[in-house]
């Protein structure tokens, strides 16, 4: 695992577009794997800029979104499939229906995520998979005590995720809905580099737990102790819980700078 503690939000959505862009010049019909949520923005905004002066395009690309809530109307606002349609795919050049998400409103369950999990495999699987965190350790929604076997699955979201996404709810915890589709810890831990992103205070002890932690599923995210590719990227307050963070700033102070994450 590799942590890389930046100045800012800024520089975080630069390091992690460099490494999109890098991918899609080797491999234009690279499969991305898109987180929603707030952590990932500057990488959109930063990709959509590089999109718009033409030094990246996602014409060939696929994408493929984490999660998504039950029962939210094909049209709400807050319904992920257009939060990433609004901040990021209808920004830049993906082709119609190239990014995909499990479907909140399947009336079978069941067959939905089995059809999930198949569209990821026989898309080649996900070369590059965007994350965030959530202050209780989830990765997508894989809350605490998640099976660190587990595939695309319906899961109930714990009170502190509802409490933590009313803000897109207007701040009402009960409009938030109770559950949600997402793919499991080992779904994503087949994605070939994992590229995590986490801001602010309060993400601090989930960040501990992830880089420094024993692996449990009480904190999902620790799974990914056990990924040959996974690159955190910090600001310094999400970053100050880690007892090894002198050793990680000096480690990628001396990266040569062609080596990107
Ligand atoms: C979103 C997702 C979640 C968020 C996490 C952090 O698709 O899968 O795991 O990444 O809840 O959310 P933010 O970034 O809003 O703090």
């Amino acid at each position: 695992m590799e942590v890389v503690i930046l100045a800012d939000a800024k520089e975080i959505g630069a390091v992690a577009a460099d490494a999109v862009g890098a991918l899609l010049v080797r491999q234009p019909d690279a499969v991305l794997g898109l987180a929603t949520g707030s952590s990932p923005l500057m990488i959109y905004d930063e990709l959509v800029l590089r999109c718009v002066a033409g030094l990246v395009s996602f014409s060939r690309a696929r994408g493929f979104t984490l999660d998504e809530y039950v029962g939210l109307s094909a049209d709400h606002p807050e319904r992920y499939h257009n939060v990433i349609d609004r901040v990021f795919v209808s920004r830049v050049d993906f082709a119609p229906g190239a990014v995909q998400g499990p479907d909140g409103l399947a009336s079978d369950v069941p067959a939905a995520c089995a059809a999930y999990e198949d569209a990821i495999h026989r898309a080649g699987g996900v070369d590059l998979q965007i994350l965030g965190i959530g202050t209780d350790g989830h990765i997508a929604f894989n809350e605490p005590g998640s099976s660190l076997a587990s595939r695309t699955r319906i899961k109930t979201l714990t009170r502190q995720t509802r409490i933590d996404n009313a803000r897109f709810f207007g701040g009402d915890v009960d409009a938030v809905p109770t559950h949600c589709l997402t793919q499991g810890l080992a779904t994503i831990m087949e994605a070939r580099h994992v590229v995590l992103v986490a801001t602010g205070s309060h993400k601090a002890e989930a960040v501990h737990h992830l880089v420094e932690g024993p692996v449990s599923a009480m904190w999902p995210a620790t799974v990914l102790q056990h990924h040959p590719h996974v690159t955190v990227l910090l600001d310094d307050a999400a970053a100050h819980r880690l007892q090894l963070a002198g050793y990680y700033r000096e480690t990628y102070r001396a990266k040569p700078d062609w080596q990107g994450i």
